[in-house]
């Protein structure tokens, strides 16, 4: 019987959650000598249940991180949670069954197995496919260039036109998520206690499509103790907002920041955090209230006045960020009566890949994968169009009052459009068919 003090020093440093039940249990077995002490280069995380086992623990791939980068040569974790720690090359992870598997490896009587680190291989979750849609040739290729370039992308049409029937369909015709960006995904969604226990790392690419009535917290992420919020979820993979226009001012203002860095910052009182958040916008609106606006048969009711509210709630500087303005026609009554069968997702993933690998290739030195990452000087260096092209374009922004920025859209869309050709020069054609998708900003 007696009084145990622990002390988690420093004091100012907050420390929270379940994860320090381990650590101080072999400290205070250690100092009472019932347990040899581990290596001084070793460190652990994990929560205990009352046998003695361990739980599965949040984060746990971060910590991994961290840990390696202080200079710990192993780390023990939760068994559960041993594959995902061995993704990090440089440091040895034992995952522990419980308190007594690990005395024993302590002992050196029945040593750990290190946890070995399993293959990437990424897959498609069971998934909607594009040959379900009839008709929309002009959508399906306004998709197709999305998940070529990773363009950000706005679907206007009427009410049951297949706007988020199509949407739902386009994670079908991403590539594959890289191991790189999967290791990204993988922290987020360990650290937001997203990932499946025993899982290692997260194989397909993230889609999420938060309701329009999402609290500004779960949209951006935040918190006393900060968890990453949709924006962040969708690292690396597709953010779907259906029926943009009903989402709040504030949480559409807040994708501003993660538009153009790529990151979320989360101010708190104790000081502030990122997150990543890069990901691809994928939005769907009706084209004024009553839905009909520009419908080829059914009139819309609403007054000149109205359809400019209704997009007002659309900001501009936020439709600026969007490359593709894709406008949705619903599809005719006689096509939809045939049900002819559209390309499936397969053929056009295949295009999508040569494209992707283009960039790559042209991308390699300077940091960037895909167009829709283009800087303002880089797109001088690699989208120049050809003399037919600069005529167009020239043409075009007399004519039109396009912004400095939907002038680089149009550019970073051309350049997917040549690369989905395959061709490395930027030609008349592939200017006219980039201008199409700057709908809205003629609006203005
Ligand atoms: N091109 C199409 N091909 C096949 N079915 C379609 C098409 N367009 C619409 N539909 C049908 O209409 C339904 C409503 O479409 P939806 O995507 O919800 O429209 P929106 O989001 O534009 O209001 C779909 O679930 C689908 O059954
Ligand atoms: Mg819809
Ligand atoms: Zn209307």
């Amino acid at each position: 019987m007696g009084r145990i003090t622990v002390n988690l020093a420093p004091g100012e440093l907050r420390k929270e959650g379940p994860i320090y039940d381990l650590p101080i249990l072999v400290s205070i077995l250690c100092a009472s000598e019932q347990f040899p002490a581990p290596p001084e280069d070793s460190c652990m995380i994990g929560e205990l249940s009352l046998d003695g086992r361990l739980r599965h623990a949040n984060g746990v791939l971060s910590m991994t991180v961290k840990a390696k980068e202080e200079g710990f040569k192993s780390i023990f974790v939760p068994e559960a949670n041993g594959p995902e720690a061995a993704l990090v090359d440089g440091i040895d992870v034992y995952p522990v069954k419980d308190v007594r598997s690990l005395e024993m490896h302590l002992r050196g009587k029945e040593l750990i197995t290190p946890q070995r680190s399993e293959p990437f291989v990424p897959e498609y979750e069971a998934l909607l496919d594009f040959a379900d849609v009839v008709g929309q040739e002009n959508a399906k290729r306004a998709l197709t260039l999305a998940a070529a370039g990773f363009h950000h992308t706005l679907l206007i049409g009427a009410p049951g036109s297949g706007k988020s029937m199509m949407a739902k369909r386009l994670p079908s015709i991403m590539p594959y998520l890289t191991e790189k960006e999967a290791l990204e995904c993988t922290e987020i969604y360990s650290a937001a206690g997203l990932l499946p226990a025993g899982q290692a790392l997260l194989r397909s690419r993230p889609v999420r499509s938060p309701h329009h009535s999402v609290s500004q917290f779960g949209f951006t992420g935040g918190g006393t103790r900060p968890r990453p919020g949709e924006i962040s979820l969708a690292h690396n993979g597709i953010l779907f907002l259906d029926e943009m226009p009903e989402f709040s001012r504030d949480t559409l203002e807040s994708l501003r920041q993660p538009l153009e860095d790529g990151v979320v910052t989360i101010t708190r009182v104790s000081g502030t955090c990122t997150f990543p958040s890069r990901f691809m916008l994928v939005c769907a609106m009706n084209p004024c209230r009553c839905g009909f606006f520009g419908h080829p048969t059914k009139a819309c009711t609403c007054t000149v006045n109205q359809i400019r509210e209704y997009r007002k709630r659309i900001s501009g500087p936020l439709l600026d960020r969007i490359d593709l303005h894709v406008n949705v026609s619903p599809v005719l009554f006689e096509d939809l009566e045939k049900r002819k069968k559209g390309e499936s997702s397969a053929f056009i993933r295949e295009r999508v890949f040569k494209a992707r690998e283009i960039q790559k290739e042209r991308y390699k030195d300077i940091g960037i994968t895909v167009n829709s990452q283009l800087t303002p000087d880089l797109i001088g260096r690699f989208c120049t169009p050809d003399a037919r092209g600069q005529e167009i374009l020239r043409a075009v922004f007399d004519r039109l009052s396009l912004s400095a920025r939907g002038y680089d859209r149009i550019l970073k869309v051309s350049r997917t459009i040549a690369d989905l050709e395959g061709s490395p020069d930027i030609t008349g054609e592939h200017i006219a068919e980039a201008v199409q998708y700057r709908s809205l900003d003629r609006d203005a």
